[in-house]
């Protein structure tokens, strides 16, 4: 072997090992890859948001309006009203903002101001009472309480500052409902639960009945 045959085997040596060199830079960089996705990114971020949407209407978890409507002060429900003040006046006759005005909406009928362009979400439940029950979950969550609704509000949180809100919202109306009793704290979740189940249940059963067809 000569000097020059040398020289190719070292350079083919070397070739080789640079190529290994890469190669190996390489799968690291395409193994490394797989485990990007496995994070799941957006997957992940979406399941968050409506871990927290569910967190901020905990329904089952909170005792019922009254149990905070008891407690409820009036002066704290019209500070706490500056949040919708934007959006809705609420003296009697008041114009419509970018909501409906909001004269006498405890027990009053869904979607009731004439002239107002609701949401087809919300003009589906025309006729339907707010009750507190329904107000209390609608200001908790506006978009769980009634998907596809127009009113851009989160929702507040804390249950007294809502219940707060709703005495103000009783007050400001020509026919105030009285305030309901707390229930006693043994009846809550005995009284709330059959009800439910047993006006839920057939419902379903039917709808299930008459789904194949
Ligand atoms: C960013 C504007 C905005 C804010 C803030 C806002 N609302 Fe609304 N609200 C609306 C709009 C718009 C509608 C109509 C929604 C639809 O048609 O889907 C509405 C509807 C309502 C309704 C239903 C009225 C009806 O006639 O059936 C009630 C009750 C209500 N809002 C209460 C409140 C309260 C209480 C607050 C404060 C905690 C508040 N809103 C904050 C815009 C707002």
């Amino acid at each position: 072997m000569d000097s020059f045959e040398w020289n190719r085997m070292a350079g083919a040596f070397l070739a080789a090992l640079l190529s290994l060199l890469a190669l190996s830079i390489l799968t690291d960089e395409f193994l490394m890859r797989p485990e990007v996705p496995q994070q799941k990114g957006y997957v992940v971020a979406g399941v968050e948001a409506e871990a927290d949407a569910g967190e901020a209407a905990p329904a089952e978890a909170e005792p019922p309006v009254e149990v905070f409507l008891a407690s409820a002060d009036l002066a704290r429900g019209e500070a706490a009203f500056k949040k919708c003040a934007a959006c809705h006046s609420i003296n009697e006759g008041g114009a419509n903002g970018v909501g409906p005005n909001l004269w006498g909406i405890v027990g009053a009928p869904h979607a009731r101001v004439a002239g107002f362009q609701y949401s087809d979400a919300l003009a589906a439940r025309k006729g339907e009472p707010w009750s507190w029950a329904a107000l209390d979950a609608w200001l908790r969550s506006p978009k769980a309480a009634i998907p596809g609704n127009r009113m851009a509000f989160a929702g507040i949180g804390r249950p007294q500052e809502r219940a707060d809100l709703l005495v103000y919202l009783n007050s400001k109306s020509s026919r105030p409902l009285p305030i309901p009793a707390a229930p006693p704290p043994a009846a809550e979740a005995t009284a709330d639960a059959p009800a439910e189940a047993a006006t839920t249940a057939p419902a379903e059963a039917a709808a299930g009945a008459g789904a194949p067809a």
